[in-house]
């Protein structure tokens, strides 16, 4: 039996019962989330070829260390970086390092800001130059159904029918979604309940309800949906080693929808080469 609880008198820890946030929450995350977006926004001058994953990294430190907030990431299970950053081929979790990214790469920077409390997590693509058709493609699909997925939001809906609308659409373009990762509740809390898949059907998991704040992140892949985790512990790649793209936007459910905490001030949340 699940179990909703009014965020302000719920312990600030895990219990497997869903969070319900008021005004005061709804504002912090629009200010945390806002500063995650600012961040996402001024990678777009930053990623190019020959620029590392370490220098990205760097940059979304010193961006946050301004504004003082701190990456959630840092230190976080043993993770030891400000952002994942993942190429091509990896799903999620990549590790930023010393490696200069390539002309025709596309890299995932996935970035949670801290900031009294509140985590803002979101996440983008980014070409590197100038990129093949298939990659845009992908990265159109992927970007597509996270916003089917937010259009599935809405009180008395379960979240079932997030992931039934993002798996029926990919598979309409024959793409696929990982199942081996989720969208998560969020908050007061990096990764709370419940989990949002990216797949299933509608009438599955949790129902939604006003003031519950979650993440939604499809992983979309171009070949088969299976994922290994590499030795690092940490890197997800496709097992077919088909590219692979995600976006990532947190959000707070509203009395007849929802509200995206983490939209671009600059409005180019999403991107592509040919624009
Ligand atoms: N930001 C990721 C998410 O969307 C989580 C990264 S955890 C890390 O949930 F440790 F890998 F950084
Ligand atoms: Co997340
Ligand atoms: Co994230």
């Amino acid at each position: 039996m699940v179990t909703y609880v009014n965020a302000d008198s719920a312990p600030i820890k895990y219990t497997g019962q869903i969070k319900l946030y008021g005004p005061e929450g709804f504002a912090a995350m629009r200010k945390v989330c806002a500063i995650t977006s600012e961040c996402l926004d001024a990678l777009n001058d930053i990623v190019k070829p020959g620029v590392t994953t370490n220098e990205i990294d760097r940059f979304v430190f010193e961006f946050g260390a301004d504004r003082g907030v701190v990456p959630a990431t840092l230190n976080y299970r043993g993770y030891t970086k400000s952002s994942c950053t993942s190429i091509n081929h990896v799903v999620c979790h990549g590790i930023p390092d010393d490696k200069p990214l390539r002309e025709g790469d596309i890299v995932n920077i996935d970035i949670t800001f801290l900031q009294d409390g509140w985590y803002g997590d979101s996440s983008r693509m980014y070409a590197v130059g100038q990129i093949k058709r298939a990659a845009e493609r992908l990265m159109e699909v992927t970007y597509e159904s996270l916003l089917r997925g937010i259009a599935a939001v809405k009180p008395g809906a379960k979240t079932g029918a997030i992931g039934a609308a993002i798996q029926s659409y990919v598979e309409s373009e024959r793409c696929s979604a990982v199942r081996d990762f989720c969208g998560h509740g969020v908050g007061q809390l990096f990764h709370d309940a419940p989990n949002i898949l990216h797949y299933g059907k509608a009438t599955d998991g949790i129902e939604m309800r006003e003031g519950m704040i979650f993440t939604i992140e499809p992983m979309i892949n171009l070949g088969k949906p299976d994922v290994k985790v590499l030795k690092d512990g940490w890197t997800a790649v496709t097992r077919d080693r088909s590219l692979t793209a995600q976006y990532e936007h947190t959000i707070g459910v509203t009395k007849d929808g929802c509200e995206i905490f983490t939209l671009s001030p600059k409005d180019i949340f999403y991107t592509t080469t040919s624009k």
